[in-house]
C-alpha cells in the first residue's frame, strides 16, 4: 500500500506491504516461547506479535489481590498492547487458556478482530469439581511451586505419541512451565475458576473462525472442538491427528500449514 506521512514540516512518501497482524495467545502455564515453532516457521509476512500475559515469562506479575487476574484483564492488556502499536485489527490466535481470553476479547473489542483462531480450546466454564480442582492445584502451587502442577498436567497435555517420541518437547514444555513465577500461576488459577461460561456468546461471533484441535486432546476434545465449531456461524474446524492438547507444538508443520490457508482467505 503506498502511503504518505507528514513527518517534520514535509510529506514523505513510503511503500508499506501491510499486513495483517496476528496475535498469538499463550496456554497455561505456559509464556510466548510456546509460539517458537510459529515465530520461525510460520513463514508468512504477517507481523507476529507473542505476548507474555499478566504473571507469565517477562512481563510484570503483579503483586495486588489476584482479582487483578481475570479473563478481562488479560484481554484488556492484549487492547492496550494493540493501541500502543496503533493497530486496528488482528486475527487473535490463542490456545486452552488463550482461547478463554480470546472470547473475553471479542466480547469486550470485537471491532479489533478480523478474524479468530481457537486451538484446543472451549467455550464452557468450569464444572464445580474443575473449580475445586483450581483451588487444589493453588494449594500446591503455595506449597510445592509450579512444579508440583506441572508433573499433574504434563501426562495429560500430550498426545501417547508425543509423550513416546518426542521426550524432548515433553521436557521442554515441562520446564516453561516450571519457570513460570508462582504469583502468575496462582492468578491464572483464579482467573480460570472464575470465567463466565463463554457458550451464549458463539452465535454473535461474526468474523472467520478457525477452529483447531488435536485428534488425541483429552483435555479439550475433538468432541468439543466440533460442537463449539457448530455454533460459532463462520467457522472452519481441522483435526490434526497424533497432536493431544499443545498441537502448535507437537505437529508444527500441519498446524502452520491450516494457519496459512486460513490466513490467505481472509486477504
Ligand atoms: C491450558 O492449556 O491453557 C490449560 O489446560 C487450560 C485449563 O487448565 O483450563
Amino acid at each position: 500500500m503506498d502511503k504518505l506521512i507528514s513527518v517534520n514540516d514535509i510529506d514523505l512518501f513510503f511503500e508499506d506491504t501491510g499486513g495483517m497482524p496476528l496475535l498469538l495467545v499463550h496456554g497455561f502455564p505456559m509464556d510466548h516461547t510456546m509460539w517458537e515453532k510459529q515465530l520461525t516457521g510460520l513463514g508468512i509476512h504477517e507481523r507476529i506479535l507473542a505476548p507474555d500475559l499478566r504473571g507469565f515469562g517477562k512481563s510484570t506479575v503483579p503483586t495486588r489481590p489476584y482479582d487483578c487476574y481475570s479473563m478481562d484483564a488479560y484481554a484488556t492488556d492484549l487492547r492496550n498492547l494493540l493501541d500502543a502499536l496503533s493497530l486496528q485489527q488482528v486475527i487473535l490466535v490463542g490456545l486452552s487458556m488463550g482461547g478463554y481470553i480470546a472470547f473475553a476479547f471479542h466480547r469486550l473489542f470485537p471491532e479489533r478482530l478480523k478474524g479468530l483462531v481457537l486451538v484446543d480450546t472451549r467455550p464452557t466454564e468450569d464444572t464445580p469439581d474443575g473449580k475445586q480442582g483450581r483451588l487444589d492445584a493453588i494449594e500446591k502451587v503455595r506449597q510445592g511451586g509450579v512444579k508440583m502442577i506441572a508433573d499433574d498436567m504434563i501426562p495429560k497435555l500430550f498426545s501417547l505419541n508425543t509423550l513416546k517420541n518426542n521426550r524432548s518437547l515433553v521436557e521442554k514444555v515441562r520446564d516453561m512451565m516450571t519457570r513460570q513465577p508462582s504469583g502468575g500461576v496462582i492468578g491464572a488459577l483464579h482467573a480460570m475458576a472464575d470465567r463466565p461460561d463463554s457458550t451464549p456468546d458463539l452465535p454473535s461471533i461474526q468474523v472467520p473462525t478457525l477452529v483447531v484441535v488435536g485428534a488425541d486432546d483429552k483435555l479439550t476434545p475433538p468432541e468439543d472442538a466440533m460442537r463449539m465449531a457448530r455454533n460459532i456461524r463462520n467457522a472452519r474446524l481441522e483435526i490434526i491427528p497424533g497432536a493431544g492438547h499443545l498441537t502448535p507444538l507437537e505437529a508444527p508443520g500441519p498446524f502452520n500449514r491450516t494457519l496459512r490457508e486460513f490466513i490467505s482467505e481472509l486477504k
